[in-house]
């Protein structure tokens, strides 16, 4: 797709989710705050489905991973040990015409990028080992150099008059405790897993876990990116889905190529194409690492990840026990039974990390479709959303086809009886046609019309969302017909 066609539908799809209620600016009536977004009654369902899916595939399907929900603020310790205070930087450039800030590595990979557009391959190449190599050694000077060498300007300005390179702490942190002296410096977590991480004992001991195990966690994480853009795609609040899986030392290979495939396997089985996936693999890796990928996604932007697959070593544990002076290790009677000495180790760990966020976007994009339904005689298209019946917010509409004739409240009595199960929503206003067209834009698979015949025979007519087939069918069979469409089995087994 040409990429205006690509910035076309990007928009549409941002104004679709306002326009809907899935998603809006946070504090939208005080001209909103810059990287943050609400959910609204759409998105919160959609949310939610996306979580109970990731949640089902990681924890109920498997019978060796728990999940937990730790808490956001955590000891200021915890940050120390993991690197985050002194590692999680991004170097950041003001120009000081504009008074705008960059990010120093993002202004000259958009420089490599236009260097591949013009052919300049060798250029490229060269910008982006050298950029590496700054980056690696955090040799912010040598930043600068290579912004000021490669002829960077300022997009806003113009200018080339920039500030020196500095190193900008990601973490958000906050006062804790009422006291105006006493009172410490905490962090809003960055990241789930260290909630993970320092309750790994606590969950093996009371859970009786045995390795190999994996503890799984969805929740808030905070990061004060230096630029924050596309839409939910880079926040300052997001969510994470992160599970921990620990391993025997020498094992982590086998089990970071299991979960390499078992979570692509969990995106595809949403129906989206696979050429639409790839796997990212990394070849500079992290100093705690010793394997790990990213799956990506064709967005209308280009490829991005959308989560990230690491081999983490004992890494975290060991600083953790470090810190903390906490033994951090796991007695493996296993290996007895094995032949092989009983062991005290400090596990490795294959981490599973995916931007809750980054997939909502994902599943709205791949979803969104502007349908021509024209004929020889007639114009006409309708916007609808292709989510996967699991992931839809609503399941089910319920129309009478009038307000009157005791047709309301038959329509409701069939909603009584389903909305339990499945989220319902009842409309009486308007013509039939355009009830369904709105039911299309949000992506429910099934409308119920509730006409006269319903009194005689208690039949419904069922239409559904994307072959816009209608069948007669009778109000007895709704629960089984619906039931099946939205089962989670579809999805898992
Ligand atoms: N515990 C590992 C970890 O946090 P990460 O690659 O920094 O790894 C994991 O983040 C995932 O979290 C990413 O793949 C992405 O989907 C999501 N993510 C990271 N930063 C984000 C942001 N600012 N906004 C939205 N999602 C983000």
């Amino acid at each position: 797709m040409a990429k205006n066609t690509n910035d076309e539908q990007f928009k549409n799809v941002i104004s679709h989710a306002k326009e809907y209620g899935f998603v809006f600016q946070s504090s939208e009536i005080y001209d909103g705050l810059s990287a943050v977004y609400d959910y609204g009654q759409l998105g919160a369902e959609l949310k939610n489905n996306i979580k109970t899916y990731w949640w089902k595939a990681m924890v109920q399907m498997h019978e060796n991973i728990v999940g937990i929900d730790s808490a956001i603020f955590m000891h200021p310790k915890v940050w120390k040990a993991s690197g985050h205070v002194d590692g999680f930087n991004d170097p950041m450039i003001d120009n000081k015409d504009s008074k705008k800030r960059y990010r120093a590595d993002q202004l000259l990979e958009d420089k490599i990028a236009r260097y591949e557009k013009d052919g300049k391959t060798d250029k490229a190449a060269k910008l982006q080992a050298d950029m590496d190599d700054a980056l690696k050694a955090e040799n912010l000077q040598l930043l600068k150099t290579l912004i000021e060498e490669n002829d960077i300007a300022c997009p806003v300005s113009g200018t080339k008059n920039w500030t020196e390179v500095r190193q900008f702490n990601l973490m958000f942190s906050t006062q804790f405790g009422a006291m105006a002296e006493g009172s410490e410096e905490v962090y809003l977590r960055p990241e789930t897993a260290q909630g993970i991480f320092v309750n790994f004992l606590n969950v093996q001991k009371s859970g009786r876990m045995k390795i190999p195990f994996g503890i799984a966690q969805i929740g808030k994480a905070f990061r004060n990116e230096v630029i924050a853009r596309q839409f939910i795609m880079r926040m300052r609040e997001f969510e994470q889905m992160e599970m921990q899986f620990f391993v025997r030392p020498g094992e982590d290979q086998k089990w970071f190529a299991y979960w390499k495939e078992a979570r692509l396997k969990w995106h595809k089985a949403l129906g989206t194409p696979a050429e639409k996936y790839r796997y990212h693999d990394h070849v500079k890796l992290a100093h705690y690492a010793n394997a790990a990928t990213d799956i990506e996604f064709e967005f209308p932007f280009g490829f991005k990840e959308v989560e990230g697959i690491h081999s983490r070593t004992d890494f975290d544990l060991s600083q953790h026990q470090e810190y903390s002076g906490k033994k951090m290790q796991y007695f493996d009677n296993d290996l007895n039974e094995e032949g092989k000495p009983y062991g005290n180790y400090i596990p490795y760990v294959i981490e599973t990390s995916i931007g809750l966020d980054r997939m909502f976007l994902l599943t709205l994009i791949n979803a969104f479709e502007e349908e021509d339904l024209s004929t020889e005689d007639k114009q006409d298209s309708r916007t609808l959303l292709r989510l996967h019946p699991c992931l839809a917010p609503v399941k089910v509409a319920i129309f009478p086809l009038t307000k009157k004739d005791g047709l309301p409240e038959k329509a409701r009595e069939i909603m009584n009886s389903l909305k339990l199960d499945f989220n319902c929503i009842y409309e009486e206003k308007d013509a039939i046609g355009k009830r369904y067209r709105r039911q299309d834009a949000i992506g429910t698979p099934f409308c119920l019309t509730i006409d006269h015949q319903t009194l005689e025979d208690d039949t419904v007519t069922i239409r559904h969302r994307d072959t816009m087939e209608q069948q007669r069918i009778e109000i007895k069979d709704l629960f089984d017909i619906i039931g099946n469409k939205v089962s989670w089995k579809n999805l898992l087994r």
